[in-house]
């Protein structure tokens, strides 16, 4: 903990500080424990339903305010165990795969008071049920928004210049002679990108399409958002302009009933023929029936695909035999950096919301 250098230097003052905050805060969590063995009274209990990253663990287990039970594997807990354990807790840590509905408040009972969710989107949720027994939600936005802008520049890269089935044709011995019209795509510059919803994503992934020599902006969203469409000088359209002008539409909007399945055939109809079109939000605001047509029919030019319904794809998926559809298995925040801040904040949230104090991120329901 303390410095000494080899000289022999006394520790400077931000390391004694630093020394002192630890002792401190052990010393607290040790007469909390104290405390509370002395009048016989339990940790409350928290049930995280996966393994997750060390960073969110480390958190967990240090504070030493709860009792932890965890699934401890990379595969989802099955739902009659996570009903089950769930049965008496007071916090629980969650991740997108898990459906924390009616049936999982109930089963949980009276205690819980805070479910913390590893991701930034909350449509696995039932906040409705949350709201009515008063349990706070905590999630992780900001920490991923950079991963998933990057990411989708990537998927939108590969999908628009063809690389997958580039790369497949040089594998494979497709690659004969240089063709002028062999594997052309769809270039950025001098093109306008659309994007479906305007929040900390899609800015960040219009930030980061920039300077590829873009000339125009649109978005479409609720409402207007005059101070983050400044910083990207993007223009506010109707859902059927940003179809008919965009030649690269991004989704970005959250899931909810309205965004259900709102990218479907009357707006794959509205769509210039050479468009390519973009997800990762969620699957399910796309009606895959109507974007496979719309990619067989040449209705659009291509597809990029982080999320779907289900997930996984079942490898004979129609989706997955297109040569324009470029499929990717839910992997926009998967940097290590990433995963672990996720990880971190969903247990400052969940610890924060054990105590009764002000979740660093709440979802206000
Ligand atoms: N693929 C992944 O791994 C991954 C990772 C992170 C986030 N996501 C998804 O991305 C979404 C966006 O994240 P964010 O941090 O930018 O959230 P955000 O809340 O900042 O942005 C979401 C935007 O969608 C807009 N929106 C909501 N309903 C709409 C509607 N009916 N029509 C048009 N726009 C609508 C909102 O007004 C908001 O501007 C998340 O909800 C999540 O589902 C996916």
């Amino acid at each position: 903990m303390v410095d000494v250098t080899e000289a022999g230097e006394l520790p400077d003052q931000s390391c004694l500080w630093r020394l002192k905050r630890f002792l401190i805060s052990e010393f607290n969590t040790w007469s909390r424990l104290e405390a509370m063995k002395a009048t016989g009274k339990q940790l409350p209990k928290v049930y995280v339903t996966r393994r997750i990253p060390p960073e969110g663990m480390k958190m967990l287990q240090e504070s030493g305010i709860c009792e932890i039970e965890q699934w401890d594997s990379d595969d989802p807990v099955p739902r009659a165990e996570l009903l089950k354990k769930v049965s008496g807790i007071q916090g629980l840590y969650c991740l997108l795969t898990e459906n924390i509905n009616e049936e999982v408040l109930k089963a949980a009972g009276p205690s819980l008071k805070v479910v913390s969710t590893m991701s930034v989107g909350y449509d696995h949720l039932s906040l409705d049920a949350l709201k009515k027994r008063g349990i706070r939600l905590g999630y992780t936005p900001d920490v991923l928004t950079e991963a998933v802008a990057e990411l989708t520049v990537a998927l939108l890269l590969a999908t628009s210049r063809r690389l997958i089935e580039a790369v497949d044709e040089a594998k494979n011995g497709g690659w004969g002679t240089w063709k002028p019209l062999w594997m052309c795509g769809n270039g950025l510059t001098q093109s306008t990108v659309g994007i479906l919803g305007l929040g900390r994503i899609g800015v960040a992934i219009a930030k980061r399409l920039k300077p590829f020599g873009v000339k125009k902006f649109l978005y479409t969203d609720i409402d207007r958002r005059p101070e983050l469409a400044a910083t990207i000088s993007a223009e506010f359209v109707s859902l059927d302009v940003l179809a008919q002008q965009s030649d690269f539409i991004t989704v970005c909007c959250a899931l909810t009933p309205e965004t259900q399945g709102i990218c479907d055939k009357r707006l794959f109809s509205k769509m210039k023929n050479n468009a390519v079109f973009i997800n990762t939000s969620r699957g399910a605001v796309v009606n895959q029936e109507d974007l496979y047509q719309a990619l067989v029919n040449g209705q659009i030019a291509a597809a990029g695909l982080d999320v779907t319904v289900p997930e996984p794809l079942p490898v004979d998926h129609p989706l997955l035999k297109l040569k324009n559809c470029v499929i990717l298995p839910h992997i926009a925040s998967a940097t290590v950096e990433t995963r672990n801040a996720m990880a971190a904040l969903a247990a400052k949230n969940l610890l924060a919301g054990l105590k009764g104090e002000a979740l660093p991120k709440e979802v206000p329901l």
